[in-house]
């Protein structure tokens, strides 16, 4: 499985791409809209240069032609770029033109195997099922993500799937046992993924003992 950082800080993209373990990033509206300031555009190809892999951003028409206009506009920025577009009629649409197009694409703020299927049936290269929103809800997000990858395991669809809206690392776990393609994590979650209490004891007692090796 793959890991994608899902933010649009370019310090934290930064930080994690030296770390050597993210391949993509993924954006939304909320997370540009933390970077208060700043240009959508900018910060797009500001972080396709940190990270070469797929960037996805958002389109945010909601009617065909303008997706197809952001889209283009975005596309246009950086070849690693991907549209993320919202699982709705309109979308899957744009996403049908995008695809014969050869613009890439991510069917997001999807919650169920139906709008996944619909979104592969599109054309999108990419379907985002919001595994933390689902379980906000009372209805467990690990089932929805396993009924996915059944239904596109039964049928051969290329279309990939992010597991979205990370939560914690359990998530992460949960989507690799799933055989999720990739799982989009926030920075804080990858922060999480490296930690565990034994090897922090195990380096401070290889270096007590090395002190005593060196100390003869
Ligand atoms: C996915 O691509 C979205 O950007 C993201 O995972 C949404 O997560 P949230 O539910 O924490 O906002």
């Amino acid at each position: 499985m793959e890991i994608y950082l899902d933010t649009a800080n370019v310090d934290e993209i930064r930080e994690a791409v030296d770390w050597g373990v993210i391949s993509g990033v993924t954006t939304n509206p909320t997370l540009i809209a933390k970077e208060s300031g700043r240009d959508f555009h900018e910060i797009i190809k500001e972080i396709c240069g940190l990270v070469q892999g797929p960037v996805s951003a958002e389109a945010v028409s909601l009617d065909v032609e303008g997706i197809l206009r952001e889209a283009r506009e975005l596309a246009a920025l950086n070849p690693h770029i991907v549209i993320k577009i919202p699982v709705t009629e309109n979308g899957l649409a744009a996403v049908k033109v995008l695809s014969s197009e050869g613009i890439r694409t991510n069917v997001t703020l999807v919650f169920s195997p139906l709008q996944a299927l619909l979104a592969a049936r599109a054309g999108a290269t990419y379907v985002s099922p919001f595994i933390g929103r689902i379980d906000d809800t009372g209805q467990d997000g690990s089932d929805v993500l396993a009924d996915i990858m059944d239904i596109f395991r039964n049928y051969q669809l290329e279309t990939k799937v992010i597991a979205a809206s990370i939560r914690h690392p359990r998530h992460v776990l949960e989507a690799a046992r799933l055989r999720a393609d990739i799982a989009t994590v926030p920075f804080k979650v990858l922060k999480t993924m490296f930690r565990h209490p034994l090897t922090d004891h195990g380096i401070e007692r290889f270096l007590a003992d090395w002190e005593k090796v060196i100390k003869g």
